[in-house]
């Protein structure tokens, strides 16, 4: 006859599965604090809001989880000499389960609506916007400036510090996700539509950010680089940004230019100041500026760019970019050179 388990024993079982999640999630907490993709570390005034209303969400969630341990502990260990009455018992169930949880989760929606209002505040008109579209996968982003000049790069914003900035974000084919944990919340960018997003950096450094919504194959390769910058360093770097290309200097960036006109690359891509002009892939002006090649998926440098030319569908399963694995290593090695020096 199989052992018959008491209620004694499911507490007890209980109060050993908190303690097992209570240490587990600790350690996350720990290992997740100082990253450069963590909304518990934030660089802007959005995040930082984020993270206050973390904190006191998981407060309450603490007490919360205090208060049923606690219950659980005195069910498992607690002395039956004095059993609660039945009313007492209909009481802690009224007073526990509804009146509380109906009180602490009011306040705290109230708290994040009043959050969520101050975050979509825009910056005042008239200032920088910075238009980022999505594409499978990788991101377009345009620097509009004041005067209405437009400079284009891809898959890395920059942002100046102490500085609210209006986004506009678009979407290229199916539904993508903007999210800089350090820098903000995250918002949606939808075929057809125009969303925006205002971010305002407290302090300089170099951030990551994700798509966050599932669009296709590689959705897991579209990620995205944050570097925000004090304003005359970043003034400086735009001035530098809105310049064409440098021209190939070396014998072999030279031959690489010759391999990358020759293999049409121009059909796709824009190097500013040469006869490449094509709008479908990434601006490739000062591409060899970039912090990673294929969206996050290399290190920038001549092997990162060789290593993506020659598998550009290893590294990003359905990418549209064709491989160029037929190309002799010369021809990929001076391409690769090229690439690089367009800084
Ligand atoms: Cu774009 Cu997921």
């Amino acid at each position: 006859m199989a052992a018959r388990t008491s209620p004694g024993d499911c507490a007890r079982g209980a109060v050993r599965f908190s303690a097992v999640w209570l240490c587990l999630t600790a350690g996350l907490f720990v290992l997740g604090c100082d990253l450069p993709q963590s909304a518990l570390n934030p660089a802007g005034v959005d995040a930082a809001r984020v993270t206050e209303l973390w904190v006191w969400m998981a407060a309450g969630a603490a007490l919360a989880w205090t208060a049923v341990v606690g219950l659980l502990v005195w069910a498992a260990y607690g002395r039956r000499s004095n059993p609660m009455s039945p009313s007492g018992a209909i009481r802690l169930v009224i007073v526990g389960g509804a009146v509380i949880p109906t009180v602490v989760l009011t306040g705290l929606l109230v708290y994040g609506l009043a959050g969520t209002r101050e975050m979509l505040e825009p910056a005042p008109d008239g200032g920088l916007v910075v238009q980022v579209t999505g594409e499978e996968w990788w991101w377009r982003v345009r620097y509009v400036l004041p005067s209405g000049e437009v400079i284009e790069s891809a898959n890395e914003i920059r942002l100046p510090v102490g500085r609210r900035v209006n986004l506009e974000l678009r979407s290229a084919d199916v539904v993508h996700s903007l999210w800089i944990p350090a820098l903000g919340g995250k918002m949606d960018m939808i075929p057809g539509r125009t969303t925006r997003l205002s971010l305002e950096p407290t302090r300089a450094g170099t951030w990551r950010g994700a798509c966050a919504e599932f669009c296709g194959m590689s959705h897991a390769a579209m990620g995205l680089v944050a570097v925000t910058m004090e304003p005359d360093s970043f003034r400086a770097w735009l001035d530098d940004r809105s310049a064409p290309a440098s021209a190939p200097a070396t014998s072999a960036s030279m031959r690489g230019h010759d391999v990358f006109e020759n293999h049409g690359c121009g059909a796709c891509h824009t190097v500013r100041g040469t006869q490449a002009a094509g709008r479908l892939g990434p601006d490739l002006t000062h591409v060899g500026a970039r912090r990673t090649v294929g969206d996050g998926s290399l290190p920038n440098d001549t092997t990162g760019f060789a290593r993506w030319l020659s598998g550009t569908d290893r590294i990003k399963p359905g990418v549209r970019m064709p491989h160029f694995g037929m190309l002799s290593r010369r021809d990929l090695s001076d391409l690769s050179a090229y690439l690089d020096a367009l800084r």
